[in-house]
């Protein structure tokens, strides 16, 4: 049984819990319900003309002419202030004590930001979290533009294990609208290809209480 945000029921979570155990990473289609996907989309779009909203462009290195960025989307962070987060913050616990329950994570706080990649958008290869820092135990994206298709890029590679420096990923997930992906945040090094249309997501971490 689940509640009204989520299109998840028990034995689905539970199946995400043993793929994350085993893989560090989980894929679910369909996962979030429909119309909490269609609301929460909207107040990602309205990222593109919100004064508050950040523009998420990390540079990295100076290269005289030019700075190199890892990334470029506009992220704000999600506060329970209208109903859909609320609902969707639900939906969020309601998975945080499945995994607890199933592998012992003893996940604590989430937090989430609510992304817009506009169409050039993308985040090169990174990991959440710091190894040891015990920072950002598990990542959760959710995808929120209905249609998506294949053409469109913006896709999430996954790669295995931060020794993986393989070219290809280990996983290409097409960011459709419902789907939900929980990922190792210390150990899975994944990246957003450039979007050709604009992309609406949410992404949130888990962290673990620190004595
Ligand atoms: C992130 C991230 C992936 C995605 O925000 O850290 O990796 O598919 N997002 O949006
Ligand atoms: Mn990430």
């Amino acid at each position: 049984m689940s509640g009204l945000g989520l299109s998840l029921d028990a034995a689905r979570i539970e199946a995400m819990a043993g793929d994350l155990a085993t893989s560090g990473y989980a894929v679910a289609a369909l996962a979030l319900d429909p119309h909490l996907t269609a609301a929460l989309r909207l107040e990602a779009e309205a990222l593109a003309s919100d004064p508050l909203a950040i523009d998420a462009g990390v540079g990295r290195g100076t290269d005289h002419s030019r700075v190199q960025k890892i990334r470029q989307s506009r992220i704000k962070w999600l506060d329970g202030s209208t109903s859909d987060q609320s609902k969707f913050l639900a939906a969020a616990e309601e998975i945080r004590i499945a995994l607890n329950r199933r592998l012992l994570l003893g996940l604590f706080e989430f937090e989430a930001q609510l992304a817009l990649y506009e169409p050039g958008g993308f985040y090169a290869r990174h990991v959440d979290s710091f190894t040891g820092a015990r920072n950002r135990m598990v990542s959760m994206i959710t995808y929120l533009t209905p249609d998506w298709q294949a053409t469109d890029g913006g896709e999430l590679a996954i790669w295995r294990d931060r020794n993986d420096t393989a070219d290809a990923p280990a996983a290409i997930i097409q960011p459709a609208a419902g789907t939900l992906v929980l990922m190792l945040s210390e150990d899975i090094p994944h990246e957003v290809r450039v979007a050709h249309r604009r992309r609406a997501s949410i992404a949130g971490w888990w962290r673990v209480r620190v004595a």
